[in-house]
């Protein structure tokens, strides 16, 4: 052991400790999750991950803007900002793949980061991915409590009152529940029941919706994808209905001016939409469970971003063809639930029926690969030490990793208790977008420090492509920074920055000093472990 373990330089040598790839591959040889997922199990896994909250909901503020006229909405020109959301994805997407071939295993960018930047950042970059699949997955399971509640009203002339139109303290976090009190001018302590002084209002259907994902992920990988090929067939199918409907109620005056906020909007509604984008870098996460990585990863990442795109295109064009979105006042039914919104106005009332259950399906599979994606980024970090070792068991009978899914599901419903879905959303944004660039960023330096390691897919054009992957992430996110004005936008930077720092705390109470004892067991630093290795390499006995 290095006798200086305690001296600064010894810290921060420890903190950029790289984990070598063939470690981690060896890792996942030993103890690894069964392989289930081929090609058509990613694709579909892709788009059920994909598409979601972000083109069932999103895409009305990202047209007209945030009804509080914070953030300006893009107009017609939604299918720009699509494309350019699309664009600032697929460089990512590359880079993604070629890690993705290269390091088949559980963790996705927290494991890259592992690869290149060293401990301190693969547990940066693991913390960050949390927002992204935790938080995100708090956002989505909130916005189908809205989805819901709006598909159960539609049968309000056969349900009992109470049950299409139940106490807000039930299907609300208490701050929503204060503030739709405040909205409508009732009293927030008469109609919120407390018990012992405190005050109960829960978010029920997305907390009984988390309770069966848990159960469906704990139950096995494939009867998951299973489960996601159903509802990635529903929700497709619904926005296939959507698109052949709606172009018949095109209004091309609805089209002009195609750009009414100019490229403030077009750009900002890029930033709103990368929502509508975010699950395929999921798929990296699940590589340890593919049964062909190298070929299949690559087809699977980049074919349902594919597919994405063109499907939100088409929807971005009839959407705006069909309702005016600028230049009149918005239509609340554009905000929450655009597409049946929108059928709703033209008389297409079974049909707006359909989407609705479409989209339930939508969030549904996104919700589903959010809390896989969740569970598989902290198993390889267990796995490295930075959790406790017990989140690394995996199921007897199912081979799933059990206990780390159902703390999972726990930390949703209590997030569900406290988080507001805009906010979560936005960091959600944020967290994605930071991972993308870490990963970009991670590709030029595997390129450099590891250049003859067999790469079966390789980022063409680098470095430019994985430079223009930081540009467009890091330029959408710092522009949506200036941009956005208003309290959702101060309170996501703000809550941004204290998870990093969080991150940080919790790296150097924690996670630091368990990496040294786990070392301490096996005798050697992983620095002294890497120079040994280097050493004996050099010598030519490996
Ligand atoms: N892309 C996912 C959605 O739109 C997060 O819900």
């Amino acid at each position: 052991m290095a006798n200086g373990k305690f001296s600064v330089s010894q810290i921060l040598r420890n903190m950029v400790t790289r984990k070598n790839p063939d470690d981690a591959l060896a890792g996942a040889a030993k103890g690894g999750l069964e392989k289930t997922l081929g090609v058509w199990d990613l694709i579909i896994l892709g788009v059920g991950a994909i598409i979601g909250s972000g083109i069932f909901a999103i895409v009305g503020i990202a047209a007209a803007g945030s009804a509080d006229g914070t953030s300006p909405g893009a107009g017609p020109a939604l299918a720009i900002s699509m494309v350019i959301a699309a664009i600032a994805c697929v460089f990512s997407a590359l880079c993604y793949s070629e890690f993705a071939t290269m390091i088949p295993v559980a963790g996705g960018a927290y494991t890259y980061t592992f690869a290149t930047l060293g401990e301190f950042a693969a547990w940066i970059v693991g913390w960050i991915l949390m927002l992204e699949y935790a938080i995100g997955f708090i956002a989505v399971s909130c916005a189908w409590t809205n989805h819901f509640m709006q598909f159960i009203k539609g049968f309000s002339n056969i349900l009992p009152a109470w049950i299409y139109n139940p106490p807000v303290w039930l299907i609300n976090d208490y701050r929503s529940a204060v503030n739709y009190c405040n909205l409508h001018g009732l009293d927030s302590h008469a109609v919120i029941p407390s018990i012992a002084g405190i005050p109960i209002s829960l978010n029920l259907p997305a907390i009984v919706m988390i309770i069966i994902t848990t159960a469906i992920l704990v139950k096995g990988t494939k009867d998951s994808a299973k489960m996601a090929g159903i509802m990635v067939a529903v929700k497709l199918g619904v926005i296939a209905l959507f698109v052949l409907t709606g172009i018949f109620y095109i209004k091309p005056e609805n089209w002009t001016p195609f750009a009414p906020n100019g490229f403030e909007g077009v750009f900002m509604g890029a930033f709103i939409i990368f929502f509508a984008y975010i699950g395929f870098d999921a798929l990296a996460t699940a590589a340890e469970e593919c049964k062909n990585p190298q070929k299949d990863l690559p087809i699977g990442i980049l074919g349902s971003l594919i597919v994405t795109t063109v499907v939100y295109v088409l929807v971005a064009l009839v959407l705006t063809g069909m309702q005016p979105t600028s230049g009149v006042a918005i239509p609340e039914g554009l905000f929450k639930a655009p597409m049946a919104f929108a059928m709703t106005a033209v008389r297409q009332n079974w049909i707006a029926g359909l989407i609705s259950i479409g989209s339930l399906a939508g969030l549904t599979s996104v919700l589903l690969v959010m809390h896989m994606a969740a569970t598989r980024v902290l198993f390889a970090m267990s796995r490295d030490n930075f959790l406790p070792g017990v989140f690394q068991k995996i199921h007897p009978k199912f081979n799933t990793p059990h206990i780390l899914t159902i703390t999972v599901g726990i930390v949703g419903i209590l997030g569900t208790l406290i988080l507001d879905l805009n906010v979560a959303a936005s960091l959600c944004n944020f967290g994605t977008f930071t991972s993308f660039i870490i990963v970009c960023v991670a590709i030029l330096i595997l390129r450099k420090i590891d250049p003859d390691r067999e790469r079966p897919f390789k980022v063409p054009f680098c470095p430019w492509f994985p430079l223009m992957g930081i540009v467009c992430c890091g330029g959408l996110m710092i522009f949506s920074m200036v941009v956005a004005k208003g309290q959702t936008a101060a309170l996501s930077t703000a809550l941004f920055i204290v998870w990093i720092v969080m991150g940080i705390l919790i790296y150097t109470s924690y996670g630091y000093k368990k990496n040294r004892l786990a070392e301490a067991t096996v005798g050697e630093t992983i620095a002294e472990k890497e120079i040994a290795e280097k050493d004996e390499f050099k010598a030519g006995i490996k």
